[in-house]
């Protein structure tokens, strides 16, 4: 092969991953593998230390890859491989100068995120949290007309910002609830929007028509900060907002006082800003607020298989061949 016995390059991955993508990396015999072996995040300096010489990164959506970091890395640098889809914790453009190549996981997961949202935005809207919680704790004292209403999905208008992948998939899988209308919005109109009668609307249009919103956009500059004051007055007092992208397209100041004036019915959220989210938030006091942590891509055959491909794509940056998926700088 390219590389002779003992001149295997170097790889650093940042976490325990599942032992599909481990036994990937073991059995193509070109890497020295070091780890931080912990289902915790490594800390900052030992990134920095572990990092130092090695070829290949394999990283979480948790480790901020930024110049400091590939200044540390140094010019071996060849590939650095995420586990997961979202690429917001990458300097994209410092990782660009230096002719790193980048591999990410996108389709895999698209499943198993989009059946968490459903899961989400059902929990949100019917109380379900709230309803456990009462059997519980005694509040549940007899079957009551007006208790523990929600509202369903049957005949509404369900707004999606970001009809991507996962977006595409949320909306394939909530038509068959008998949604009247779906709307979307985003940068450009998708053609294969056609497919769950989806109508390219401005954002504004989809604020206010909207009886469910779903954000599951990526978070770029743009979009950082979208949902705030201003979006949340313009929604209907009975609509719920569930996002399952990335916690800072939300200001959660502004959502926690959209939630406990009225002025929307409850939020559902898989992501925060911070993760974790303090556990003395103040948007863990609200009863129509539910929080999620971060498990929209958590099913067990869904980890192994990105874990699998964050590996195939380690090894393809390394050897300088295709990466099966390698996102265009
Ligand atoms: P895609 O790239 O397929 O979809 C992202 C969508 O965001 C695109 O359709 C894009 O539309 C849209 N978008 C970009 N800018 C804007 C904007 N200003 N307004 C509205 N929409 C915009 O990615 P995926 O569907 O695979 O993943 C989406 C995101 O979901 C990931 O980036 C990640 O952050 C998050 N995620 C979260 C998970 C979880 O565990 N909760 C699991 C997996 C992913 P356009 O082309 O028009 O720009
Ligand atoms: C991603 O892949 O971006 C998710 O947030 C975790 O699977």
């Amino acid at each position: 092969g390219m590389q002779s016995a003992g001149k295997l390059m170097k790889v650093f991955i940042t976490r325990r991953i599942p032992q599909e993508g481990m036994k990937i990396l073991s059995a193509a015999g070109v890497c020295e593998v070091s780890q931080w072996d912990s289902d915790e995040p490594v800390p900052r300096a030992e990134l920095l230390k572990g990092i130092q010489g090695a070829h290949g990164l394999l990283c979480l959506l948790s480790d901020k890859i930024d110049a400091e970091v590939l200044e540390a890395a140094g010019p071996n640098l060849k590939v650095i491989s995420t586990l997961s889809v979202g690429f917001d914790h990458l300097a994209i453009d410092e990782i660009k100068k230096r002719g790193i190549r980048v591999g990410y996981t996108p389709d895999v997961l698209t499943d198993a995120t989009a059946e968490l949202t459903v899961a989400l935005l059902l929990a949100t809207a019917r109380r379900l949290p709230e309803g456990v919680e009462e059997v519980k704790n005694g509040g549940w004292s007899s079957w009551k007309p007006l208790w523990l209403c929600g509202y369903g999905l049957s005949g509404s208008t369900v707004g999606i910002i970001g009809l991507g992948r996962i977006g595409m998939a949320i909306a394939q899988r909530l038509m068959p609830f008998g949604v009247k209308r779906l709307l979307y919005s985003g940068r450009t109109a998708k053609p294969h929007a056609a497919e769950v009668n989806g109508e390219f609307v401005p954002l504004d249009t989809l604020v206010s028509e909207s009886d469910f919103i779903v954000v599951s956009c990526s978070l770029t500059p743009e979009t950082q900060g979208m949902c705030d004051k201003s979006f949340f007055s313009k929604m209907k007092p009975t609509a719920v907002f569930i996002n399952t992208s990335r916690g800072a397209v939300v200001n959660q100041e502004h959502l926690y006082e959209a939630l406990s004036s009225g002025q929307i019915a409850a939020a559902g959220l898989d992501v925060t800003t911070p993760e974790p989210l303090p556990t003395n938030h103040r948007l863990l006091t609200l009863k129509n607020c539910v929080v999620l942590p971060h498990i929209g891509s958590a099913t067990y055959s869904t980890r192994g298989v990105m874990s699998a491909l964050a590996a195939r794509n380690l090894l393809g940056g390394l050897q300088g061949t295709d990466m099966p998926s390698e996102l265009t700088l």
